[in-house]
């Protein structure tokens, strides 16, 4: 690489990306007021060559200091860069030794993964493999690539930046924490701004998920699984930057499964679902067929199957609406139904 990144990067997106950075011009005593339109290499060159001379800028020196400046904060805060293209499965076996269904499965940023298949076939176990980057050291015999190539193990470990946000099927908080502290602390980790506002719209989301609301001063440890779940997904939706997203079965969960995949389903990751639900099954662009622990087959959604998702969508408003009556104490009327599905 001819030259730094980061030296050809607009200020703007350098500051989006490393809110610490506005230092480095602070200290260096150089005003960056609107030239977030230029890299830093772009504003060096346009300042006026007798103000350089005047405040002994040296243009090389500030470019290699800033870079070097950068890096060290990066080092320092645990921040990785995770630009993720694509990760890939390179096949393992089965629970019997026998080889997979398939050599090799590239899934590209954007792209939404379902998995299906009987319950202890083994999809929580593929979901396994990809958060550990498993490199033929799990049961499976499978293999993660990142981009292309083995990823750095340094993945596996690094808490604040982590490659994967996995939502599993059980959540057990230990903490003595409101729910609002336990956002705020996970928010200050993060080290974002604006931690009070985050804070609350996290809690509002994920009352917006849940089927029960809960308040901000609700004890964590008192939340109902569907609460916690719901909290789990807001806090991974709104703060979580890993560019992988593994969901495990949260149709369970007791929260509105729809709106949670819209909130943690956002352009540039990669989402794998384990799951039973024929809606999000469809949703997905490919599904994986997982059986005796092995990929048995990887099939991409037919435009047949997307039209059905439509009617998916009514049946799933019927049950809705016969579930908020009977809690409610009302009679099932058949009109419930042909209301809905007879022309
Ligand atoms: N290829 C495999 N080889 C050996 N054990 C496997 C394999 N795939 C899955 N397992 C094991 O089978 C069990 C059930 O798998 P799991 O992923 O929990 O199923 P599911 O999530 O589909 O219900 C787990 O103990 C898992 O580690
Ligand atoms: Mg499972």
């Amino acid at each position: 690489m001819a030259k730094s990144e980061i030296l050809e990067m607009k200020l703007g997106k350098v500051f989006e990306k490393y809110s610490f950075a506005r230092n480095f011009f602070e200290e260096n005593n150089l005003n960056i007021d609107g030239q977030e339109g230029k890299s830093i290499t772009e504003f060096l060159e346009e300042l006026d060559e007798d103000y350089k001379e005047d405040m002994a800028i040296d243009t090389e020196s500030i470019l290699s200091s800033f870079e070097s400046y950068i890096n060290m904060m990066k080092e320092f805060l645990g921040i990785e860069d995770n630009a993720v293209e694509s990760l890939t499965l390179i096949a393992g076996h089965d629970k019997f030794g026998n080889p997979e269904g398939f050599d090799e499965f590239t899934i590209n940023k954007s792209e939404i993964i379902s998995i299906v298949g009987p319950t202890g076939s083994g999809k929580s176990r593929l979901l396994a493999d990809i958060e550990w980057t498993a490199q033929n050291d799990t049961p499976t015999g499978r293999s993660i690539l990142i981009n292309g190539e083995a990823p750095d193990k340094k993945w596996r470990f690094s808490s604040n930046n982590k490659l994967v946000a996995q939502l599993s099927q059980n959540m057990n908080f230990v903490m003595d924490l409101t729910a609002m502290e336990f956002v705020k602390l996970h928010a200050e980790s993060r080290m974002i701004e604006n931690i009070d506002d985050v804070a609350r719209e996290i809690i509002d989301e994920a009352n917006n998920l849940a089927g029960e609301k809960f308040s901000e001063d609700t004890p964590i440890t008192a939340l109902s699984g569907g609460q916690s779940r719901a909290l789990m997904i807001a806090d991974t939706a709104k703060l979580s930057s890993s560019p992988i997203v593994l969901i495990d079965e949260i149709e369970n969960a007791g929260i509105d499964r729809k709106k949670a995949l819209d909130l943690l389903v956002s352009q540039d990751k990669i989402v794998l679902m384990a799951t039973h639900d024929p809606y999000l099954a469809l949703i997905a662009d490919k599904r994986i067929v997982i059986n005796n622990g092995a990929i048995a087959k990887i099939i991409e959604t037919s435009e047949e199957e997307r039209e059905m998702l439509k009617e998916l969508e009514k049946v799933d408003e019927l049950i809705q609406s016969m579930r908020s009556s009977l809690r409610y104490g009302e009679r099932m009327s058949a009109s419930m139904i042909t209301d809905r599905f007879v022309k």
